[in-house]
């Protein structure tokens, strides 16, 4: 048998912002391998990296800031080939944008515009990945929106995004982002502007999308029964690096890392078998405690301030990665957790 292997290989990645002479570290040595048809949850407070780690990986990052990223993002295609997301020119990364990778964001208003109907700009991204011409295009556009459930699509195509309601709004943008079927998709927080019972909708149209396609999924995500219920693996994010990886069981029942055992402490009990079991919103709580300045870490773990099992050495030295095969913590302190 073959062995499995990653679709997209994230090795190292660092983004850093640019100040006058000096950077910012903000994405800090982020590593982690997504696989076809599976799903890795990324997890973290608000201001850990999520976003920047995804914008970094798309090469989206605000063009109104300097930016420094180092490290690898090797995406395989379907011929085998590796294509290093952070390295390719922009024309090549034009190429498999949309096409190989694609992202959707937390508000959709960001990347629809809004002056053009949905239907033409699900058919500009066919008709320039595909080369189909017009009417190609449009009919695509239109099995894309029927794809995601879009009730009377064909209407749907000559409308404007403002003429849609939130829900269809983020339907239409998944549209956008499948309708070249792409092996890796980027998920932002999609469903977390949208109202319980519509975001439930959403999340169980996106698993079905990647059940019939077979894409691998990187899902951002705020709430752990998302994760629960949609994932097969959880990155938990603090300060800008990942400090536990886990499958999801392993991570609900023995959370390794300080950091994730206060998110999952933050969860009623009830609240917690529930997530597990249903998959129904259960919003991550902040743990006490301040989130970090990142342009005044110290040389130990980043967490330790926040962390009541701190020893000395968490003060004075980077933590090492601890654990064994798929479930890996980046801490001092040995010991089951
Ligand atoms: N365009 C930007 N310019 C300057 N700093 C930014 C920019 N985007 C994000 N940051 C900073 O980078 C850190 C991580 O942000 P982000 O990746 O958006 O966090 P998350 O998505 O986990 O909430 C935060 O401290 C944030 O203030
Ligand atoms: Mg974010």
């Amino acid at each position: 048998m073959s062995q499995v292997q990653p679709r997209l290989q994230v090795r190292d990645l660092h983004t850093r912002l640019l100040q006058g002479t000096g950077a910012l570290p903000l994405v800090r040595g982020v590593s982690f391998d997504l696989y076809d048809g599976q799903t890795l949850a990324l997890v973290g407070e608000s201001g850990s990296g999520k976003s920047l780690t995804a914008l970094t990986l798309m090469r989206l990052l605000a063009r109104n800031a300097r930016w420094q990223c180092t490290g690898q993002a090797l995406l395989r295609d379907g011929a085998g080939q590796t294509h290093d997301l952070l390295t390719v020119s922009a024309e090549h990364m034009r190429q498999l944008r949309g096409n190989r990778v694609a992202m959707i964001f937390q508000e959709p208003m960001t990347c629809l515009n809004p002056v053009l109907p949905v239907g033409e700009q699900i058919a500009e991204s066919v008709r320039l990945h595909r080369g189909l011409d017009r009417s190609a295009a449009r009919a695509q556009a239109l099995r894309a929106l029927e794809q995601v459930e879009i009730p009377a699509a064909r209407q749907r195509l000559d409308e404007y995004p403002h003429q849609l309601s939130g829900g269809m709004r983020q339907r239409v943008m998944i549209a956008m982002a499948m309708v070249c079927e792409p092996q890796v998709l980027i998920a932002d927080e999609p469903t977390t502007a949208l109202d319980v019972t519509i975001q439930a909708q959403i999340l169980q149209l996106m698993s079905r999308l990647q059940q019939q396609t077979g894409m691998s999924m990187l899902f951002i995500t705020h709430n752990l029964g998302v994760v629960a219920h949609h994932a097969e693996r959880v990155a938990v994010m603090y300060a800008g690096q990942v400090v536990e990886q886990a499958g999801v069981a392993q991570l609900f029942a023995q959370p390794a890392h300080p950091y994730t055992q206060g998110l999952l402490a933050c969860l009623p009990g009830r609240a917690r078998q529930l997530a597990k079991q249903t998959g129904r919103a259960v919003p991550l709580q902040d743990i006490s405690g301040q989130a970090p300045a990142m342009h005044a870490l110290g040389p130990g773990c980043s967490f330790a301030p926040r962390c009541r099992a701190s020893l000395a050495v968490c003060t004075t030295a980077p933590p090492p990665w601890l654990g064994e095969g798929t479930h890996r913590r980046l801490c001092h302190l040995e010991g089951p957790p």
